[in-house]
């Protein structure tokens, strides 16, 4: 396995595999790997000649600078990780290496960045497209994994593939979990013993809201899950959103669309967590 940090070092690399007529897979990545990167990282060892993972926290997707400064960072061990399971490369840059300049690139996805995270992160997704539209210009891989735990994430990365006309095929990979329904994140890394054990409820409610959505309308159904998170002493939903699983615009109605997903996020203490359920696929 090879640790690049430099982009010419890695368009070399890729140039040479290319010329061997290797096919390239990617996993981007802002490290503190867990599980969940784990199975996007064997998936795309089975589907590709190389794997490359990228290691990078970019500044540009946090609104947050606090939630910047407190992201977790664990290059060695990451490293020694992506070692044991056999990625190729990693990429590791430097933020001079991403942005030599300011990138001060303005992407409009419509509707779909207009809602959920994109009103309570303002400027995240763009962030989120500056930075893999950059690494997928430097990697140019064949296919690049998303997991579905980010799932307006997931979204708006095929909005702007479509729109950019970027040769990539974008392969979606499902949420893992703990064996107790935590979905994994590197920021569980943060919670205490007992926040991790209260983080469970989030989960759990989501799974029983599967069972109230058969007999409660979608609006009764949003009430119940906020309520039932909220009824915890340190969780604290931030919105929870039942939306088209393709436009994450709001549904009204359980007959509205064929694909309906469930998108919340809770805060457990000062840890922002992430999770969502499909309610129709
Ligand atoms: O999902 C993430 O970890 C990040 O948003 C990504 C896709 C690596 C871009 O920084």
């Amino acid at each position: 396995m090879e640790i690049l940090k430099t982009v010419k070092e890695v368009q070399d690399k890729i140039a040479s595999l290319r010329s061997q007529g290797k096919s390239i897979g990617f996993v981007p990545t802002m490290g503190t790997l867990h599980e969940g990167h784990l199975s996007l990282v064997k998936q795309c060892i089975v589907d590709n000649d190389v794997c490359v993972v990228s290691i990078f926290v970019n500044p540009t997707q946090f609104n947050n600078k606090e939630d910047l400064i407190k992201y977790p960072r664990n290059l060695e061990r990451d490293g020694k990780f992506l070692e044991t399971v056999g990625v190729d490369v990693i990429f590791a840059p430097t933020e001079e290496e991403i942005y030599p300049e300011p990138d001060t690139r303005q992407f409009d996805f419509g509707q779909i960045d207009k809602v959920m995270e994109g009103v309570y992160r303002p400027g995240h997704f763009n962030g989120v497209a500056q930075v893999v539209s950059r690494l997928f210009d430097i990697v140019k891989p064949d296919k690049a994994y998303f997991g579905e735990k980010d799932f307006q994430q997931l979204a708006i990365i095929r909005v702007m593939v479509k729109q950019l006309n970027l040769p990539v095929q974008i392969v979606p990979m499902p949420i893992v979990r703990e064996q107790s329904g935590l979905a994994l994140s590197s920021r569980n890394e943060r919670l205490t013993p007992p926040q991790k054990e209260l983080a469970v409820n989030i989960s759990k409610t989501l799974f029983e809201s599967r069972e109230w959505a058969q007999s409660l309308s979608v609006r009764d159904t949003i009430k119940k899950v906020i309520d039932t998170i909220n009824s915890f002493d340190g969780l604290e939903v931030e919105y929870y959103e039942i939306a088209d699983g393709y436009t994450l615009q709001s549904v009204e109605d359980w007959n509205e669309s064929g694909y309906i997903v469930g998108c919340v996020v809770v805060y457990c203490g000062e840890v922002r967590l992430i999770d969502n359920i499909v309610y129709k696929a």
